[in-house]
């Protein structure tokens, strides 16, 4: 990854004969190939894309088998979608994510590991997903956190380059880390834990509720505009501070609340790899705890209003992202558009004694992934059913289950090339070794093939009968030094000395943590500085490294051995 041939990309190249038609979808194949009773083919070019990306959430949703989290409407929406069981983010913090999955590209080609690049500058003059689709012929536009704001996308989310219209940011944005939530001694403070009365709010609102309002308003315009259209709305929850209306806490009495199933930092856990989840300390309630650097830990009765407050920030979105849907069925758009519902990268809840994102364990790196597409993964409706009418939380409501679960590896930096595909536009040719001159080309590889109704065709079609490997979720982390450090979380370019390369496999997780110059992005295989290994099977949760045991020592080499091409 960092040096030679990534496996994604030869992999990639060994598929370019099945993506590059424009269309796919519509080949003689797709009628017969599982699309079952009252399933009609999509349009392909017509459908437009409502594209939906969370902040820091891991799968911590009804329809990924949370018995806990309340998300009545997100599961409705996958009640309609393929739903991808093991889909991973490419790094574990926001804005190396975002540009990852709107390049198509991994984080060691838009060299973006921190915050502070424009890839354009810094790395190559990249094209974006959303660029592709103003490119065309739709109109693109921008709500909310979709790019990382600041200079990683310009100061301007990439605009004009991205979007056909400046993005909207919703202006109580600005309120997010001041003092604005009430303390127990009547006081404000810049809390972590910020469920609030929205009526006392500056300015009377939140952020995520001004974007529903705002992509609402698009969405409306859009039935008038008479355009195809890709629509992409960025929540900022369940981001910190868990800033949210009140009430979502009463869906999660502290009775109910367990702390995670690994609260303790793993024995055999490397310190390179450990975060020391320096943001969650900076908080006015957190520093009142007076928790130790770098292990902590957090009081346990704090643990658990933690996760209450995330998995009650995460029903606020759910709320959300159900009043969105439902102007979808309004405006008469769910027959046409694809709906997408991700998230950035996932959220550690106390698991290895970790909180936030920032490493690469699978807690960090999983996500939510699904896709809606109309006539593919549900049957096409009729203009006057409502696919995704508002479920209220508050009421007791039954779960539907998804339409599909494909359990392969999937990663974020595929986003491109599947949405392309669904759309019927031409898929974006596989990049070739180094590709920092190129402007449209990916890293990643178009899921349709996994989508249940896809299969048959597709497989069938693989190049001359070769079969692809098994699907390989890559994923990297940069760290300062080999010990936890107060800029371990998010080092500086200029920091970092080690990078943590990770593979995950339906079997297992291997992370190499290598010497890393940032003044050339070279990476020395040589110079391993820990390893760890986990096998899915007998240790899902990740708290026993098997990197270093006599047992397993040949097999580590091999297992891990793939990372290094
Ligand atoms: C970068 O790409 C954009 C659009 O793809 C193009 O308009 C612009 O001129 C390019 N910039 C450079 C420096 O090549
Ligand atoms: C970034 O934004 C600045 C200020 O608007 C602009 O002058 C510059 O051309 C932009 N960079 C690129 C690569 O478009
Ligand atoms: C939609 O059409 C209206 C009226 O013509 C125009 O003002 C607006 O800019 C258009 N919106 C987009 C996103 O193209
Ligand atoms: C915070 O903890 C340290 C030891 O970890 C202790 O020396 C110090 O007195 C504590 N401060 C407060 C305000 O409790
Ligand atoms: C979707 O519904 C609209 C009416 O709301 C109808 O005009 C259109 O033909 C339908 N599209 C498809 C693909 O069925
Ligand atoms: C990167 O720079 C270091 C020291 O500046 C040097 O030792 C190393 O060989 C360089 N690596 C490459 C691949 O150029």
């Amino acid at each position: 990854m960092g040096r030679g041939r990534s496996l994604p990309r030869a992999a990639a190249l060994r598929l370019a004969g099945l993506l590059c038609t424009a269309g796919i979808l519509l080949g003689p194949g797709a009628a017969a190939t599982g699309m079952g009773e009252g399933f009609r083919r999509p349009s392909g070019d017509g459908m437009n894309v409502l594209f939906i990306v969370s902040d820091d959430l891991r799968p911590a949703l009804g329809c990924y088998g949370d018995l806990v989290v309340k998300s009545p409407n997100i599961d409705q929406l996958a009640s309609r979608s393929v739903v991808f069981q093991n889909a991973f983010a490419q790094q574990a913090v926001c804005a190396p994510s975002r540009v990852s999955f709107l390049t198509g590209r991994r984080p060691d080609t838009t060299r973006l590991y921190d915050v502070h690049s424009y890839w354009r500058v810094h790395a190559g003059n990249y094209s974006t997903l959303p660029q592709y689709f103003k490119e065309n012929g739709y109109t693109t536009m921008s709500v909310g956190k979709v790019f990382h704001p600041g200079i990683s996308s310009n100061h301007s989310d990439d605009y004009p380059y991205s979007w056909s219209v400046p993005p909207f940011h919703p202006s109580s944005e600005k309120y997010e880390n001041t003092k604005v939530c009430k303390g127990k001694d009547g006081q404000l403070h810049a809390n972590l834990l910020c469920p609030v009365d929205v009526a006392e709010m500056p300015e009377g609102t939140l952020p995520d509720i001004q974007s529903t309002e705002e992509a609402i308003r698009l969405l409306k315009m859009m039935k008038e505009n008479n355009s195809k259209f890709f629509l992409a709305v960025g929540y900022h929850k369940p981001h910190i501070p868990f800033r949210y209306p009140q009430e979502f806490l009463k869906l999660y009495p502290m009775e109910s609340i367990t702390l995670a199933p690994d609260p303790d930092v793993p024995k055999g856990l490397p310190s390179v790899a450990y975060n020391p989840w320096t943001d969650i300390r900076h908080r006015d309630d957190v520093q009142a705890l007076n928790i130790s650097f770098p292990y902590g830990p957090i009081p346990e009765d704090f643990q658990r209003q933690i996760r209450q407050n995330y998995f009650a920030s995460v029903s606020y979105l759910d709320m959300l992202v159900g009043k969105l849907l439902n102007a979808l069925d309004d405006t008469g758009f769910s027959n046409n558009t694809i709906v997408v519902f991700t998230a950035d990268h996932g959220w550690s809840l106390g698991e290895h004694g970790e909180w936030a994102k920032y490493s690469n364990f699978d807690i960090a790196t999983r996500v939510p992934l699904m896709f809606y597409v109309p006539g593919m993964t549900a049957p096409l409706s009729h203009p006057r059913d409502r696919l995704f009418p508002f479920i209220d939380l508050f009421a007791q409501v039954s779960k539907p289950l998804p339409q599909g679960e494909p359990k392969e590896m999937v990663e974020l930096v595929s986003l491109f090339p599947t949405l392309a595909e669904l759309a019927g536009l031409s898929v974006p040719p596989p990049c070739p070794k180094t590709s920092f001159r190129i402007s449209l080309c990916t890293e990643g590889q178009s899921m349709v093939r996994y989508f249940p109704s896809a299969k048959g065709g597709h497989e069938s079609s693989d190049d001359e009968g070769k079969p692809h490997r098994p699907p390989i979720a890559f994923s990297q982390y940069p760290r300062p030094s080999d010990t936890p450090q107060l800029n371990s979380d998010l080092p500086l370019l200029k920091d970092i000395r080690v990078m943590g390369y990770s593979m995950r496999t339906a079997y297992y997780r291997c992370t190499l943590w290598l010497g890393f110059n940032p003044s050339n992005f070279s990476v020395d295989w040589n110079d391993v500085h820990a390893g760890e290994l986990y096998f899915a099977e007998s240790d899902p949760n990740q708290d026993h490294n098997i990197y270093r045991s006599k047992t397993h020592g040949h097999l580590t080499k091999k297992l891990c051995r793939i990372l290094e091409h």
